[in-house]
């Protein structure tokens, strides 16, 4: 039997936590041979503690073989103590009218205390995925307070962009999304996200070449992705859940496993022309379990070009904003 994996999450008995703790504990993210303890935060609020409580005694009526333990916490000290990965969830979500920008003030000082408790109390091998938003100037501030854990450790999630378009080009292509690969998402988890269509390939062949219609793929696609979160806000009241846990699902489960191509948010060091120290989307081959390189050199024409540079400017200016946020 493998030692567990400490895992812990935050904003545990919010949505997105019911829709990803099930999955964790059946062994969806780290294995089906790979023992969890979940370790669960949640705010200091009688209403929140109370909802993780049922959320923890549902956990236990599962009878999941892997799950080895479950904590119930409001104190961030004793969630990250020793957690192996620490999936950030917790934060407000933006409603109807709202950019996710808009929740920077407040949601980003969250990660200032996150960022710096899971520096110092975080197993050595910590690993950090944020999905609260704004995702990628979040794990920047997080990132920010670590002293002892390398930036390369904290990522942000732009995942479900990455399985987004996926399906758009299936479904245009009127194929299986498994035909589907090579879908790179650059930049911020935001409308100005680049989901670099002349990279992707169905059946091992370029997007361009299958699909033609190439403003489709630079326009209606691209806002079809980007504007995705706002149109299930619009339709369903609330943000994404249960697609946002997927996506932290495989997020992680590719991060552990070497040889996967993907696309992650991490810091960059000025490939593609992104701003040093920003957290852009890239992507990324996963190259040990929890490690991961930038793929480089992958062709960029002019279209990509110029969206890289809207994205990019996005993240320069969360960043202006919270730089009082950053240490
Ligand atoms: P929710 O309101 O249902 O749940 C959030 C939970 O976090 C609540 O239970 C709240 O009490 C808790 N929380 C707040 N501050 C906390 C803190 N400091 N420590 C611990 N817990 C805290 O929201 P949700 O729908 O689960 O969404 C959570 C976040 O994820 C939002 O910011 C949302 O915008 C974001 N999100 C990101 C993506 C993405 O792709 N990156 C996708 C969907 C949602
Ligand atoms: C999403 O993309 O669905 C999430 O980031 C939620 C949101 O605010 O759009």
């Amino acid at each position: 039997m493998k030692k567990p994996i400490r895992v812990a999450v935050t904003g545990a008995a919010g949505q997105i936590g019911y829709a990803l703790l099930f999955r964790i504990a059946s062994g969806a993210m780290f294995g089906a041979d790979q023992p969890v303890i979940l370790q669960l935060l949640e705010v200091p609020v009688e209403k929140a503690l109370k909802a993780l409580e049922g959320v923890a005694m549902e956990l236990d009526d599962c009878a999941f073989p892997l799950l080895h333990g479950i904590v119930q916490t409001s104190k961030p000290e004793e969630a990250f103590g020793d957690a192996n990965w620490s999936l950030l969830v917790g934060a407000k979500p933006r409603g109807p009218g709202m950019e996710r920008a808009d929740l920077l003030k407040d949601n980003g000082k969250i990660f200032i205390e996150q960022g710096r408790v899971i520096d110092r109390v975080a197993a050595s091998d910590a690993r950090v995925a944020v999905v609260g938003n704004p995702a990628n100037t979040n794990a920047m501030i997080a990132a920010s307070q670590a002293k002892r854990l390398p930036a390369d450790r904290f990522t942000a999630m732009v995942r479900l962009d990455q399985n987004r378009a996926t399906t758009q080009l299936a479904k245009k292509a009127n194929v299986l999304v498994s035909n589907v690969s090579d879908v790179f998402i650059f930049g911020n988890h935001s409308p100005t996200m680049f989901s670099a269509f002349h990279l992707a390939k169905i059946n091992g062949k370029p997007v361009p070449q299958v699909i033609g219609h190439l403003e489709w793929l630079k326009s209606e696609m691209q806002e079809t992705v980007g504007k995705r979160g706002a149109a299930i806000i619009a339709a369903r009241g609330m943000s994404s859940a249960a697609s946002a846990a997927n996506a932290l699902v495989d997020h992680v489960r590719d991060l552990m496993t070497p040889g996967m191509i993907h696309s992650v948010a991490v810091k960059s060091h000025g490939d593609y022309g992104f701003d040093p120290d920003v957290w852009a989307g890239l992507p990324v081959k996963t190259t040990a379990p929890g490690a991961y390189e930038v793929i480089k050199n992958l062709p960029i024409d002019d279209f990509a070009r110029e969206k890289i540079a809207i994205t990019n400017k996005e993240l320069v200016d969360e960043r202006n904003t919270v730089k009082d946020m950053l240490k």
